[in-house]
């Protein structure tokens, strides 16, 4: 079966190209061309590269041609910037996904798998856990176009047959994450620390977020493929929740030395608190995810090492 990763050359696609490969999967990555690849792609791996841009329809039917199964990894904002141009959020990722699920539909595709946001679709939460039945009021567009991306997926299911999943991902860490970006706290404090440089924590380190390893996310991907069951909608996450004081306290252990932070002033839309409740992945897709914080902050940290300055 052929599988198609939009933004397969990015930190989650990299994990789920390992996990496709190993389980026999054919896979074709698209993502724009002459980006810095997360991984290296060996040439004798058995995948196929198509380069374009996601807003380019042309770029999408031939990238789209015999493929089964679709993996939506693409998103052109963070939720910081989305609010910065919400139109260019639009814009780009709810058209673009439109133009895709037409696509999908004239291409016989038969199932797209979409990596939407547990952190953001929310909104604040009035409780945690939080399960997927909890009220959806975004405060970024980010979170607002991730969840009408969902609506339609939704509707393309109701309307034209074409199968759905939506994973809402809580805050993945590990390997091929870039260490220098705006997102990916976890990653960033970690390198700033193996470097000996100052990590900025935005508030007074309180703040709460599920981080869960990519390797687990990826095995959640993986189960959704086949999975044929009534629910379309998953919280993907570790289930628990550690404050960013707590992830520093874990940097600190695994390096055996104390770690600079400054702290700053909190931004408006991080949420105080945000952990998924994750029974509903656990009972459907019959997924568990299995690494401790610690051991997926070891492997992130060997990684790490191996990078160039
Ligand atoms: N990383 C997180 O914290 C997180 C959390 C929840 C959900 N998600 C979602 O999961 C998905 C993957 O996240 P990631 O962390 O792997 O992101 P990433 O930025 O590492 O990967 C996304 C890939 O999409 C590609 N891309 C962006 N715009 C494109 C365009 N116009 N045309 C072609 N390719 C384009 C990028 O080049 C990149 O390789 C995203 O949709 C993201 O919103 C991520």
């Amino acid at each position: 079966m052929k599988c198609l990763i939009l933004g397969g050359a990015g930190f989650l696609g990299s994990h789920l190209t390992d996990g496709l490969l190993a389980e026999g999967y054919s896979v074709r990555v698209f993502d724009r061309p002459n980006i810095a690849k997360h991984r290296h792609f060996e040439k004798d791996e058995k995948i196929e590269w198509f380069e374009g841009d996601f807003t380019n329809r042309n770029d999408l039917v031939e990238a789209i041609k015999d493929c089964e199964i679709i993996f939506h990894f693409i998103s052109t904002t963070l939720p910081k910037s989305s609010n910065d141009n919400p139109v260019y959020d639009v814009e780009t990722n709810l058209i673009g996904t439109l133009r895709l699920l037409e696509l999908a539909r004239t291409n016989k595709v038969k199932k797209i798998i979409y990596a939407s946001s547990g952190g953001t679709v929310y909104g604040v939460p009035n409780e945690v856990p939080i399960k997927e039945s909890h009220t959806t009021e975004p405060i970024c567009s980010y979170g607002i176009t991730k969840l009408t991306i969902e609506k339609y997926l939704k509707l393309y299911h109701y309307l034209y047959g074409i199968d759905f999943c939506v994973l809402r991902i809580a805050n993945p860490f590990g390997e091929w994450q870039r260490p220098t970006a705006a997102q990916g706290a976890v990653t960033v404090f970690l390198n700033n620390a193996l470097k000996g440089k100052m990590i900025t924590i935005w508030g007074d380190g309180s703040v709460v977020r599920d981080f869960v390893y990519a390797g687990d996310v990826t095995e959640a991907l993986l189960k959704s493929i086949p999975y044929e069951g009534e629910e379309k909608v998953f919280n993907i996450g570790a289930g628990y929740g550690m404050s960013l004081k707590e992830i520093i306290s874990e940097i600190e252990t695994l390096l055996e030395k104390p770690v600079k932070v400054e702290f700053v002033e909190s931004r408006s839309f991080d949420v105080k608190s945000n952990v998924l409740d994750i029974e509903k992945a656990k009972n459907e897709l019959g997924w568990n995810p299995k690494t401790t914080f610690r051991e997926g902050l070891k492997k992130n940290l060997s990684w790490l090492k191996t990078l160039e300055d």
